[in-house]
């Protein structure tokens, strides 16, 4: 059967559907080609190419990285990645790109952004400039793996839709603003392997719907809040390598969903809480390189389901746990660097544990350590 002509009514509607996608004949508005080509000017990235699409009248077709709103013709997204599977970089022959330079506070004049990925590009510097806050739809910010400073914007908690907030691997100083945990939609917190100092805030477990909260390596003091064990979404929480002192708080070991704890070379104290090592559904523990005192609880069970326990490094003193035998898994385990004594229990997991996951103690005996006598 031939191919039915189009009717002329079926070819205005495409044609105005058309024009409605790329925004109109005229592409972008003016004010936000303006925005995009300020942003550029301020960056520059000379291995791949990629802003040399950045050409013409219409921002919202063809500008690698940029995408609109398909309703409003508005810049809406974002996306330039030095890393990525992208085909384009992958063409170029380049596993990672490098882009140097600042982010231009002209960004802020994007007032329907929604998404701004920068990510690893490694040389972009200087501060993430702080009327990104005043961008009221924005949801994705992730400037992750650059050389970005100063600190993250006092007043961040205006980004009541903000739900990825990653900074992680820059060099960002200063505080943990306040303001942040009134970021009530916040699903992603990556601060990792900065040089953030100050406290974690009291409140912090008023971020409801937090699923990972990424906070190590950096130089945060004071205590792990109370309130973060009241944090029913929470899966992933890495406070390691910090300055955090004072006990765990028994609260943790309540936590619905938490599945890895990472509070390893901090500055811990007191005893392990009973309910966190009998806690279901936490699958990595690393408690290693603190000062922590006491038994360890002997409370494992057939919900316990350990790929790591690390709790190397402290001042725990008594027995290994018994209960360790019924656990349903325990892959790695490390209670080297203690003060254990006793010997070490016979049966799974220990049948397949090294002599290095015992070392250093003071009294342990046993496989796969030298026989008791
Ligand atoms: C636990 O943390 C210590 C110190 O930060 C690190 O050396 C060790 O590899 C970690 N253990 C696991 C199982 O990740």
């Amino acid at each position: 059967m031939a191919p039915r002509p189009l009717s002329s009514v079926a070819v205005l509607l495409l044609v105005a559907v058309a024009a409605a996608w790329t925004g109109g004949a005229d592409g972008c508005p003016a004010s936000d080609r303006a925005a995009l080509l300020a942003f550029r000017s301020a960056l520059s990235e000379p291995y791949l190419g990629i802003f040399s699409s950045w050409k013409g009248k219409n921002c919202c077709s063809r500008w690698y990285g940029v995408s609109c709103d398909p309703t409003t013709g508005r810049v809406a997204d974002i996306t330039l990645r030095g890393e990525s599977e992208d085909p384009i970089l992958a063409r170029a022959g380049h596993s990672g790109g490098l882009m140097s330079g600042r982010i231009s506070p002209e960004i802020c004049l994007l007032d329907r952004l929604t998404t701004l990925i920068l990510a690893d590009w490694k040389q972009i510097s200087g501060p993430i400039p702080p009327c990104i806050t005043s961008l009221p739809l924005l949801r994705i910010l992730d400037l992750v793996g650059n050389r970005l400073s100063g600190s993250l914007p006092a007043d961040i908690g205006r980004l009541s839709r903000l739900t990825v907030l990653n900074v992680a691997d820059n060099q960002i100083s200063g505080t943990i603003p306040s303001s942040l945990v009134a970021l009530s939609s916040l699903m992603h917190l990556e601060l990792s392997n900065n040089q953030i100092s100050g406290t974690i805030p009291t409140d912090f477990g008023n971020l409801r719907k937090l699923s990972r909260a990424l906070l190590g390596r950096n130089r945060i003091s004071g205590v792990i809040p109370v309130s973060v064990g009241h944090m029913t979404r929470l899966a992933d929480l890495d406070l390691a390598e910090n300055r955090i002192s004072g006990d765990i708080p028994a609260s943790l070991g309540f936590m619905p969903v938490l599945s890895s704890l990472y509070l390893d070379s901090n500055r811990l104290t007191g005893h392990i809480p009973a309910a966190l090592l009998a806690s279901r559904g936490l699958s990595i523990l690393n408690l290693s390189r603190n000062a922590i005192e006491g038994e360890i609880p002997d409370v494992f069970g057939y919900r316990s389901y350990y790929t790591a326990l690390d709790l190397s490094y402290n001042q725990l003193r008594g027995s290994v746990p018994k209960t360790l035998v019924t656990a349903a898994y325990v892959g790695h385990l490390d209670l080297s660097h203690n003060h254990l004594c006793g010997a070490i229990p016979a049966g799974s997991p220990f049948d397949h544990l090294e002599a290095a996951s015992f070392a250093n103690n003071d009294c342990l005996c046993g496989g796969p350590l030298p026989a008791c006598r």
